[in-house]
This record gives C-alpha cells, sequence and structure tokens, in this order.
C-alpha cells in the first residue's frame, strides 16, 4: 500500500503537449543571457555524481546539482531575485535606479538575491523577514546593502505586510510568489531560475529518470518542470518533496486547486516553510508533476550527514536544511518498497536532486 505521505497525481498525462498554459509561465525560448546578471562568476554549477550513493540504494544513477556553489552566493535563489530586479530596471528607463526601493519577503535566500540585484544596480532595498530566519541571513541580507524588518510571524505573514507596506510607501516588489494581478515578477524570477535547468540539460546527455524536487511556493520545481517538458523528448518522473507541516502543495494535488497547508509551517527547511502555493505555477506542477511527498523534520540531519560525509568515494556537498530535502525525500522513498516501486526507482533510474543551498551557517551536520 502506498504510504499515506505519498500521493500521485490525478491529473497528470505524460502524453500531454507542452503547450500556451505552460507556456506562459515557463518559456524555454526566454532563457535569460548570464551576461544579463552581472555578476562576475558565470560558471554553471557542479553536476555531481554519487555513485556510491547510487549502489548503496540499488539505483543505476544519482546526481545532484549543486546550488550550494552558485555565484559564490550559496543558494539557487541568487538567479532569480538579481535578474528580476535586472528585468525592472531594464522594463523602466523612465526610473532613475537610486529613486527605487525593491522590496520582498523571504525566508532569507530570495531577500539576499533581491538585495544583490539592488546593490547591483543602485537602488535601495527592503526585506521582509518572519521571526524565525537566522540572524546569519539577516546579516548576508544587511550585507548587501538592504535594510531588514523583521515581522513577530511566518513567511505568508511577512508576505502580507510586504504588501501592506509597499503599498502606502510606493515600493517596487520582487517577490517570488505570484497573487492574483501580481505575476510578471514570480515569472520573471522563475525565468532566471531556468539557467539552472538548462545547464542541467547540458551537463546530462542522457537525462535524469526522476527528478526529486522540493517546493516552498512551487518558483523552484515549476521552472524545472517546465522547461525539461518542454525541451526533452521524455521529461524525469518529477516528484515535489515539503515540509509535513508545510505541506500546501500537498493539499493542493488532493483537492485539485490551489489550498493551504495542512499544518502551521513550523520547520527548520526554512526555505520550504510556505503555507500557500504560487498560484501562477498550477499550469505546470499541477499538471506536470507526477508525485507528491511529505518528508519529517527528523529526516533532515541524516541528509545532510549523508551530502557532508558521503559514501565510498563520492565528493562531500554542503548543503542547508532545505537544500538537503530531496536527499532527504529519496532516502524515504527507497526505505519503503511499496512507495519505491510506485515511483519507479529500481536499478535503472537516473536520479535527479537539487541541493538548492548550502551551508549558510545553519550548524555542522
Ligand atoms: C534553499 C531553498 N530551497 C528551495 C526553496 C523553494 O523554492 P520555491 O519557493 O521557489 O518553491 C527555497 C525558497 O526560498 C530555498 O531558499
Amino acid at each position: 500500500m502506498i504510504p499515506a505521505w505519498l500521493a500521485r497525481n490525478p491529473r497528470v498525462d505524460r502524453t500531454r503537449p507542452y503547450d500556451a498554459a505552460q507556456r506562459a509561465v515557463i518559456d524555454p525560448a526566454h532563457l535569460p543571457d548570464i551576461g544579463m546578471f552581472g555578476v562576475p562568476d558565470k560558471e554553471p554549477t557542479p553536476l555531481m555524481t554519487l555513485p556510491g550513493l547510487a549502489g548503496r540504494l540499488a539505483l543505476a544513477e544519482v546526481r545532484v546539482k549543486d546550488e550550494s556553489r552558485r555565484f559564490g552566493f550559496g543558494a539557487f535563489k541568487a538567479l532569480g531575485g538579481v535578474f528580476a530586479v535586472r528585468e525592472f530596471v531594464a522594463a523602466h528607463p523612465d526610473l532613475k535606479p537610486a529613486e527605487i526601493v525593491f522590496t520582498t519577503a523571504s525566508s532569507g535566500n530570495h531577500g539576499r538575491s533581491v538585495a544583490m540585484g539592488a546593490q547591483l544596480v543602485g537602488a535601495r532595498c527592503v526585506i521582509f523577514l518572519p521571526k524565525f530566519t537566522s540572524a546569519e541571513k539577516e546579516a548576508a541580507i544587511c550585507a548587501r546593502g538592504a535594510d531588514v524588518i523583521r515581522i513577530d510571524g511566518d513567511y505568508d505573514t511577512a508576505v502580507a505586510e510586504c504588501r501592506r507596506q509597499a503599498e502606502q510607501k510606493g515600493w517596487t516588489i520582487i517577490s517570488d510568489t505570484s497573487w492574483p494581478g501580481y505575476e510578471t515578477v514570480p515569472r520573471d524570477v522563475m525565468r532566471g531560475y531556468t539557467v539552472l535547468a538548462d545547464e542541467i540539460v547540458r551537463q546530462w546527455r542522457e537525462a535524469p529518470t526522476h527528478l526529486l524536487v522540493q517546493a516552498g511556493v512551487g518558483g523552484l520545481a515549476a521552472a524545472l518542470i517546465g522547461y525539461l517538458w518542454a525541451v526533452l523528448p521524455q521529461r524525469p518522473r518529477v516528484v515535489v518533496v515539503e515540509p509535513k507541516s508545510a505541506d500546501c502543495w500537498f493539499q493542493s494535488n488532493a483537492a485539485g486547486k490551489p489550498m493551504l497547508a495542512s499544518g502551521n509551517a513550523d520547520t527548520v527547511m526554512g526555505g520550504l516553510a510556505c503555507r500557500e502555493i504560487s498560484p501562477l505555477t498550477w499550469p505546470v506542477i499541477g499538471l506536470g508533476a507526477d508525485w507528491f511527498m511529505t518528508i519529517e523534520e527528523e529526516d533532515v540531519m541524516p541528509a545532510r550527514r549523508l551530502f557532508a560525509h558521503p559514501l565510498e568515494n563520492d565528493p562531500a556537498i554542503a548543503s542547508g536544511p532545505s537544500g538537503c530535502a530531496g536527499l532527504a525525500a529519496l532516502l524515504r522513498l527507497c526505505g519503503d518498497a511499496d512507495a519505491r516501486n510506485a515511483v519507479g526507482l529500481d536499478g535503472s533510474a537516473r536520479v535527479l536532486l537539487i541541493n538548492s543551498e548550502g551551508n549558510l551557517g545553519e550548524g555542522t551536520p
């Protein structure tokens, strides 16, 4: 029997073409030019091969896209906020950057990316942080020249407060999540993330059969699912992974429409601590993901430890609590024979994981 923490997507149709509804969210023809980012380090992040782990789990291959090495920034979020800030400035030549105040709510990484973008274009920046974001992440945002406003609440409360103050003060929101009437910027953020998907396609000619991708609001998952669906002859089977207390995608899948998480999003996986999905991403994730699953808080440390102290000659990978969620999910699936069979993780499976963040002061695993 399939465990309660795993659910099939009843809407998925693997013969469905990538059509206008998906292209309106993620358009592979609009891959950003990496030169647009204005960062000194433009190298693709490595796609690590872990044969020791693949052998132990009786899989053909396990590869990890290591975003801890992105732009010297330490998380894939560097691709989104920076790019969206630059796009906004390019689309508004009448505005002087020095007169713009960019703002967003963030659990840490996206805010740092927006702060970096604002610094690059010479604009002011104000970041709204929920109460659980670490002091290290706050310091890293301030080091990029941004002001921080701490909210006595969670990520979704910070989003609401950011929207309220931005409206009052005429600030420009660079959000990674969308809401009705606010889609252009989140679409640009995800457009930035497609750089990562394109690098994978170039780095892995034989292409993965499975992708385990962690979701907060769904921007990362949408960029990967959309891009791979559009460009590969056969897209991988995708498992969307969330913390149990922040299972907004798991609940939305069950309901067939955007739903709130069943828990209070109190999780060490700060980047995934979202109670609401980004509705813009529904046509890609809601129709294109094959499975949704949740992981437990106790799954995080063993996965971080395994990345940091790998098997045999596998390379060591530095990950944060949200970064290792895909590996935590893989271990969970492989530990349950029914789940493993259902998802098709057999000896021919080539599995792709995304280490979406490095160890940004989150303790030693
Ligand atoms: C490290 C990390 N991984 C994954 C995610 C999830 O990304 P998304 O909210 O686009 O689903 C985030 C979001 O903040 C993050 O910081």
